[in-house]
């Protein structure tokens, strides 16, 4: 049976990069026996605008049904004056829950070729390789109650809740040892043990599943703010990094400058096996967002959204050959010298988003 990918661009780049990445997907499909079926919606802003909310409720369920989903980005300023809970940036929320893919896999690898383009030394980050494992799906993005309260006498308080259940730790902490067993067996749990009992708890949960179910794993634990010093000082430390929904936002966007640019980082959302399903489902987005600054005008970057097609390849449809050729084929290109405006270094010619997916369909 042909594999069902929905594909939902989004706003500002994010229809640049997804069609640079569905021209790649039409490669595999004509010229290396890839059966795939592609579908497309809409989701943040360009869903506000259709549809008055940003994931309708028949794109959620296509989302649902889809064997994986490919997604852009979403966002924009034209979206600022809108309430919380209509933003675009909800849409991506809800399409996380509604998937239920409560493990975010972001890898943070420096291509040598690029190792001039991280504004760290390169000696500390030549050959970089950190997979960051960021729970999507609970903590103070979801937490209730939330909202805002009148107090009455002309002041406003804003307020979240940081929550975690033994159970949300526990199972995103399993695909974090898991994936540290088959790289460098070296597993780093990020959290604010000494101020939070949310991170109290993590800690706990982490420590007990790891001395249980995988002694074969060297765990640590680091706080937050000393795991952000360490990311710039020296960032060779890490392998597979496990944390919390908001500080894996935060710290997933300082890893991907380590590599040079917001540009090149993607992503794999997974959640559980589905008994009966065929495929694991999963969503899959560069971790950027919608830079409406140089949107529409073939400036961005396809790499981070094209090596998410790689990683839905190799998780979600069984095709770890055709990931490595993309794969291969963006280091092949990026030591040929090929690089966008992000990429490009003082004096180096700069291409267009358009141009490096035309050279990187040569090498395919
Ligand atoms: C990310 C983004 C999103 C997030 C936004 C757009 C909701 O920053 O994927 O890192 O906060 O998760
Ligand atoms: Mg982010």
């Amino acid at each position: 049976m042909a594999f069902n990918l929905l594909v939902l661009p989004g706003d500002g780049i994010g229809t640049e990069v997804v069609g640079a990445a569905l021209q790649v997907v039409e490669r595999l499909r004509d010229n290396h026996g890839w059966q795939v079926v592609v579908s497309q919606d809409l989701i943040g802003g360009a869903a506000c605008n259709h549809h008055g909310v940003p994931l309708a409720p028949e794109t959620k369920d296509r989302a649902t049904a889809a064997d994986a989903v490919l997604l852009g980005a979403v966002g924009g300023p034209d979206f600022d004056h809108l309430p919380l809970n209509k933003r675009p940036e909800q849409g991506l929320l809800q399409l996380r829950q509604a998937m239920g893919v409560y493990a975010n896999l972001r890898p943070a690898r420096v291509f040598p070729s690029l190792v001039q383009a991280s504004s760290l030394k390169p000696e500390l980050v030549s050959d970089l390789d950190i997979l960051m494992v960021r729970e999507l799906t609970g903590g103070l993005y979801f937490g209730q109650p939330r909202g805002f309260e009148d107090l009455g006498d002309g002041n406003r308080r804003g307020f979240n809740t940081q929550t975690y259940t033994n159970l949300e730790i526990v199972r995103v902490a399993r695909v974090a040892f898991r994936l540290a067993q088959q790289r460098g067996k070296k597993l780093c749990s990020i959290d604010k043990a000494n101020v939070l009992e949310s991170g109290r708890l993590w800690r706990d949960e982490v420590s007990k599943l790891g001395a249980a179910e995988y002694p074969d794993v060297a765990l640590t634990h680091m706080y937050v703010d000393n795991a952000a010093m360490q990311l710039v000082r020296a960032p060779k430390q890490f392998d597979v990094i496990l944390t919390d929904n908001m500080f894996g936002d935060i710290l997933s966007d300082e890893a991907a400058q380590l590599t040079g640019s917001l540009g090149m980082l993607p992503s794999a959302s997974l959640g559980d096996v589905v008994a009966g399903r065929p495929h694991q489902p999963g969503l899959y987005e560069p971790i950027h967002g919608s830079a409406p600054d140089i949107a529409g005008q073939d400036r961005a970057n396809p790499l981070a959204t094209i090596l998410s097609l790689a990683m839905l390849l190799r998780f979600s449809a069984g095709q770890p050959a055709l990931a490595d050729r993309i794969e291969q084929a963006v280091a092949t290109l990026l030591a040929d010298g090929a690089r966008t405006q992000d990429l490009a270094a003082a004096g180096e010619v700069a291409i267009g988003t358009q141009e490096m997916t035309a050279r990187l369909l040569k090498l395919l």
